[in-house]
């Protein structure tokens, strides 16, 4: 025998004794076939029948959902939800009567977008948990003070609730934590800052709430973290300067949707393994430094909607796929060399970048994939048939706000678009009755004529062109 094969049949016996263990000897401690039942008892539907199997006849390990390792004691409940799809969830509350598995080591009762009641506080009673999911259902109401008591906790999901007040200080005593995920709830107040002491950190996710204050200066004790969430709340203030510390590890840093200022610091150079930046809709001010170019692994790059200035810097990155630097205050020019050669872009967004080109100069290296485009508000000419006749799965088309001029009756649209909005342009000729294959248009304000084909568009996607007539404008004259 071979150390593999070996390895293997020691797997097979410890399995086979898993089994006898589990489900051959009829054995389920009394107290937790107890606290299991008053569980299901607290479940008020079960469409799919989750929870079937769950009676006296057989023993309470060999449930689904339900696992002993090693004895008569459960150490894994998991019953995860299907959020799209409450035909496969469970609705109802958590019955306190869980506290009774004392050796419960992973609770996952997570995705079920229908259990309600208060922050389970027989969680607390349950030391020996590392694992706790009961993210995405309806939970409300505060988060226990004394949170910090699961001293054990390695992952804590409690996304995608209704929890309110603030982040408690105990969780500093967290210190096993590395997956935290607090985010879209309704938390209030600041960033305790004894966040600090969790040393282990590999996912801060608390987006999405209504946290505020300035985000504190936690990172230097965190050299494993890898992904930061920090959108959609109120915080304001500078980058804390510690945030350098995790340069090294640094995956993903969403910080959009909030009231942060300042510049983008020199040191966004040194992160040099991120592939997700996320600045956009705060009010970042400054040039974008030259440090950019460092950033070899960026995927998606969103800076939109804050105050930068000057031009871009010239990127050699090509793995950019997702690219979004539209109303800030750049002078781009043209639409810059590096972003016409990616080669795997399908978002681009460069509304209000001071661009004045003709569209007939601009040639992608690869338009097939472009899914959405927004160009508005430059000061775009030329014509669009070229273009649009080169992408392959375009959905959307945002040039509002040129001085694009082509014949509108020439146009083909690929079969993928559903929105196109060409509004404020000089565009001329007849509206063809091709653009009923598209969901939302705008040819407002353009120098089009003649009768309009039979759409679904209301009379303002048309209003102020030049002589255009027929429902829902004015009837043509005869
Ligand atoms: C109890 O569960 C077993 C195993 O799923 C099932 O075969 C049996 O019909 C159930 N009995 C009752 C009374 O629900
Ligand atoms: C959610 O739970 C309530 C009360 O138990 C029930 O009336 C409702 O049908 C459930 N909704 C879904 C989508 O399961
Ligand atoms: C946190 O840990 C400290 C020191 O170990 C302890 O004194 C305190 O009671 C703990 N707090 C909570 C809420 O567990
Ligand atoms: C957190 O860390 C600080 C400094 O490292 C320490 O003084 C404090 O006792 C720690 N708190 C907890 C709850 O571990
Ligand atoms: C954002 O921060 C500025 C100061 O930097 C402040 O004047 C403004 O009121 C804040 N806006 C919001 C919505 O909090
Ligand atoms: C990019 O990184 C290299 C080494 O990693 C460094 O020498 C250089 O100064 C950095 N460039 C900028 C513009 O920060
Ligand atoms: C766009 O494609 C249509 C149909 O495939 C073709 O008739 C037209 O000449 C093309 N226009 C340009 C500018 O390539
Ligand atoms: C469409 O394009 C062709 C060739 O570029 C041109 O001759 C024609 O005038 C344009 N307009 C219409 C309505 O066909
Ligand atoms: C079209 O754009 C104009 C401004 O450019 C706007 O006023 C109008 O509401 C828009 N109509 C539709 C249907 O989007």
């Amino acid at each position: 025998m071979n150390s593999f094969s070996f390895t293997l049949y020691i797997f097979a016996v410890l399995v086979l004794l898993q089994c006898l263990s589990s489900t051959g000897a009829a054995t389920c401690h009394p107290d937790d076939e107890a606290g299991l039942l008053a569980f299901k008892a607290g479940i008020t539907q079960d469409p799919s029948g989750m929870l079937s199997s769950w009676n006296k006849s057989t023993p309470c390990c060999s449930w689904k959902g339900v696992t002993c390792l090693n004895s008569d004691r459960v150490t894994i409940l998991e019953l995860v939800g299907y959020l799209k799809k409450p035909e496969r969830s469970l609705s109802g509350t958590l019955s306190p009567s869980l506290a009774k598995l004392k050796h419960l080591n992973v609770i996952s009762l997570g995705d079920h977008g229908n259990i309600t009641g208060p922050f389970p506080k027989f969680l607390l009673q349950l030391p020996k948990l590392r694992y706790v999911d009961i993210g995405n259902n309806r939970l409300s109401g505060p988060l226990p003070s004394n949170i910090g008591v699961l001293s054990m906790l390695e992952e804590i999901f409690l996304e995608g609730n209704k929890f309110t007040g603030p982040i408690p200080n105990s969780i500093s005593n967290l210190t096993r934590l590395f997956y935290l995920f607090f985010g879209g709830n309704l938390l209030t107040g600041t960033i305790p800052i004894g966040i600090a002491n969790l040393t282990l950190l590999q996912n801060l996710n608390l987006g999405g709430n209504r946290l505020s204050g300035t985000i504190p200066d936690i990172f230097e004790s965190m050299p494993l973290l890898k992904f930061i969430e920090l959108s959609r709340n109120e915080f304001s203030g500078r980058l804390p300067p510690s945030i350098v510390s995790v340069a090294p590890t640094l995956l993903s840093l969403h910080l959009n949707q909030n009231n942060l200022s300042g510049t983008i610091p020199d040191y966004i150079s040194r992160f040099n393994r991120l592939e997700k930046l996320d600045l956009s809709k705060n009010r970042f001010s400054g040039v974008v430094p030259k440090g950019f170019i460092n950033l070899t692994n960026l995927n998606n790059l969103d800076l939109s909607h804050n105050l930068l200035t000057g031009q871009f810097p010239d990127l050699t990155t090509n793995t950019i796929e997702y690219l979004d630097l539209s109303y800030n205050q750049f002078q781009l020019e043209t639409i810059p060399k590096w972003v016409t050669s990616l080669p795997s872009i399908f978002l681009l967004k460069l509304a209000k970048c001071g661009i004045k080109m003709n569209l007939d100069d601009w040639k992608p290296a690869e338009p097939l994939y472009f899914h959405y485009i927004d160009l508005s508000k430059n000061e775009i000419s030329g014509n669009l048939e070229r273009f649009l006749n080169q992408t392959w799965y375009l959905l959307e088309l945002r040039v509002a706000g040129n001085k694009l001029r082509f014949d509108m009756g020439n146009l083909t649209f690929p079969r993928t678009l559903k929105t196109l909005d060409l509004s404020r342009n000089l565009v001329y000729g007849k509206v063809p009755a091709t653009v009923n294959s598209l969901q939302r248009l705008n040819l407002s304000q353009n120098h089009l004529c003649g009768e309009l084909p039979a759409t679904k568009f209301p009379a303002s996607a048309f209003a102020g062109n030049d002589c255009l007539c027929g429902s829902p404008l004015s009837p043509c004259k005869a």
